[in-house]
């Protein structure tokens, strides 16, 4: 499909490594933070709104905006909350804060501090941690520090919540009086406070807030911004010189003007650098991919992930898919954009363009029969026969291999599972979903980093120490295998009735571990594929699928041996000979454990 530019610009990906490494720099446990978060202040005797205004260094109308019911700025209810907005940034790549300057008083202790004027946003213990000062020796007027924890949510518990309110419990308070005052249903608290005691009467919790495009959000300044924007920002200032877009009345942003204009900031920064060659993927304007789905109608939306909506689009007379992703989502664009601009193979999915107007776009040709999740366990779909199973899985293998060994820099997927693998209409499979793509540098593959992925699919050394290699993938790569075989999702439940789970790795490894596991295996293979199913060649899958999800990353076969093993069980399945399978070379090596 050949789609000419709509602009003649000289766009280059260039500078995203320069805005990657910025992000990467600092990274362990987080990477960014997120623009706005709310402390729920609990008002004391004698507050008043200028005091907060200084605690928290934010204007009074700033937080007003965040607190309708206040009516009366100069008297605030002693005995409820104000929330106050504040920027959510990632310190020391360590956790997510935001540090407050304190004047100290006379007497002060960091106990007296946390309790008094902050209302135990903070304690003492974590006051300690942030200041030099000796708790007994901390001088009278003098700065210190007062980091407040907050949350930007977790898009594996709800991609519906981006606003979190840092909610210190009292006394008395339990989940019930805090789902009645937040309105936010009980499990959705607790998902996001795993092993808090709401109950206990002290603490942090973290309750989400709704709030997207609402006035709430529109309301915060620019003085509010997180530090890597600014400094992106300031980047920007440096090296941009293309004349700024203004978002027109007729496209409607997901988010507030000023957010916008933020968030496109940095997007420009990675998109422009005016120099050298022009790169495949066109820049579409927002009218002509809303006219190609029909507004981004319900009925044209055939996807939905954890970064964004997927749409059909008729656009210029051929057949595309439209991710929507909101601007907060620009990291996982970009990187998606940078690889599939870089990288093309027939196993990963093909990248057209782009738009960055109102909303980050995606497009991308359109594949035919939807992601391998909907083809194992979706209804209305026939079931897939072995053949096709093991060259689906041949195809997203060869699609791995290349940008696992063929492709410089380096790729690591990071997000591997049937609903990022496209069937196509000949029921190839491709790689698709580059959002959480990592580069990788030789000699610094192990950047400690934000865990993300999916649950399920992280290998022990990932899950536990975020130790990142090319490993991650085959062992996702290696659970994808057994949910082909079994058709079952990657975390089983146990039992219909207790929520009690277990991962299909553990499945079967339970089973292999047996002395005769024939029988146990045949119950986990996929009931769908019935008879029509070479058990040997099942067989030889379950191995190859075991020697990807080993624990010990080096033990894990590479991509390449990985290809060649389901060359061999590909052929020999087709014409139904697998008498030569283990005299082939590369799988006898491999299942030999190198
Ligand atoms: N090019 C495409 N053609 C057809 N369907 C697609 C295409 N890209 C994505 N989809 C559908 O949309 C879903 C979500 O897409 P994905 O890129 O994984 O988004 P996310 O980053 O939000 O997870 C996929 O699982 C698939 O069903
Ligand atoms: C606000 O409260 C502070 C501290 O409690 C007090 O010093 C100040 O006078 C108060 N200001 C107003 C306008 O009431
Ligand atoms: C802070 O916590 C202490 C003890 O946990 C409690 O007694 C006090 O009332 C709390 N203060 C506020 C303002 O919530
Ligand atoms: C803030 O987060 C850090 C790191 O997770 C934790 O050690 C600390 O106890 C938290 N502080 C409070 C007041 O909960
Ligand atoms: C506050 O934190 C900064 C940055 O970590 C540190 O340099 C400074 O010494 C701290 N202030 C005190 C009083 O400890
Ligand atoms: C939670 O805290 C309350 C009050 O301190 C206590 O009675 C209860 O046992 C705690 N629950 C758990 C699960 O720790
Ligand atoms: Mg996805």
């Amino acid at each position: 499909m050949i789609l000419l530019p709509k602009r003649n610009l000289a766009i280059t990906l260039f500078s995203f490594h320069i805005f990657l490494s910025l992000i990467l720099k600092t990274q362990a446990k987080c990477n960014t933070g997120c623009h706005l978060a709310i402390a729920s202040y609990y008002v004391r005797q004698g507050t008043n709104l200028s005091y907060v205004s200084d605690l928290f260094s934010q204007e009074v109308p700033e937080i007003l905006k965040y607190n309708p019911k206040v009516t009366n700025k100069d008297s605030i209810s002693t005995g409820t909350r104000l929330n106050v907005p504040f920027s959510c940034a990632c310190l020391n790549g360590d956790f997510l804060g935001h540090t407050f300057t304190y004047i100290t008083q006379f007497g002060d202790t960091y106990d007296s501090i946390a309790k008094f004027p902050y209302s135990n946003l903070t304690n003492k213990d974590w006051l300690q941690r942030v200041n030099s000062y000796q708790p007994t020796r901390i001088p009278d007027y003098v700065p210190i520090n007062v980091t407040v924890n907050c949350s930007c949510g977790d898009r594996h518990v709800s991609k519906d919540y981006a606003l979190f309110a840092t909610y210190p419990l009292r006394p008395g308070e339990d989940l019930s009086s805090v789902v009645a005052e937040s309105g936010v249903p009980a499990h959705l608290l607790e998902l996001y406070n795993p092993g808090s005691n709401f109950s206990a009467g002290n603490g942090l919790v973290f309750v989400p807030a709704k709030g997207n495009s609402s006035g709430a959000i529109a309301g915060i300044s620019i003085a509010a911004v997180a530090g890597a924007s600014i400094l992106a920002f300031s980047l920007y200032l440096g090296i941009y010189r293309r004349k700024k877009k203004v978002v027109e009345a007729s496209t409607p942003p997901a988010i507030s003007q000023d957010q916008y204009v933020r968030h496109r900031h940095v997007i420009d920064m990675s998109l422009s650098h005016e120099i050298g060659s022009v790169d495949k993927s066109v820049e579409f304007s927002y009218e002509e991919l809303a006219k190609a789905t029909k507004d981004f109608s319900q009925d044209n939306k055939i996807g939905q992930g954890g970064f964004g909506s997927v749409y059909y689009a008729e656009l210029r007379g051929e057949k595309a898919a439209i991710k929507k992703m909101d601007m907060q989502a620009s990291k996982e664009f970009l990187a998606e954009l940078k690889v599939l601009t870089h990288v093309h193979h027939l196993n990963l999915v093909h990248l057209i363009g782009y738009c960055v107007e109102g909303s980050l776009f995606l497009v991308y040709e359109y594949i035919e029969n939807g992601n391998l999740s909907q083809h194992l366990r979706g209804s209305g779909r026939d079931p897939l026969p072995w053949q096709t199973r093991v060259k689906i899985a041949l195809d997203s293998a060869r699609g791995l291999e290349y940008i696992h060994e063929h492709t410089v820099p380096v790729y690591i997927h990071r997000d591997i599972k049937p609903a990022n693998i496209l069937i196509d209409k000949n029921f190839r499979g491709k790689v698709a979903d580059f959002g959480l793509t990592k580069l990788t540098e030789y000699g610094n593959t192990s950047l400690p980093s934000r865990l993300v992925g999916t649950f399920g699919y992280m290998p022990p050394e990932y899950a536990q120490c975020g130790d990142v290699s090319p490993k991650i993938d085959v062992y996702a790569f290696g659970v994808v295998l057994y949910e082909l075989i079994s058709g079952k999702e990657a975390i089983v439940r146990t039992n219909e009735y207790v929520p009690e789970s277990i991962g299909l790795v553990a499945l079967f490894e339970d089973v292999l571990s047996q002395s005769d596991s024939e029988e146990d295996l045949r119950k986990l293979v996929d009931p769908r594929l019935g008879d029509n199913c070479p058990f040997d060649s099942v067989r030889k899958l379950i191995q190859l699928a075991k020697a990807c999800t080993q624990e010990t990353p080096q033990l894990r076969p590479s991509m390449r041996s990985i290809v060649a093993a389901l060359v061999t069980l590909s052929s020999s399945t087709e014409d139904w000979d697998v008498g030569s399978f283990y005299e082939n070379h590369a799988l006898v090596h491999l299942m030999s454990g190198r």
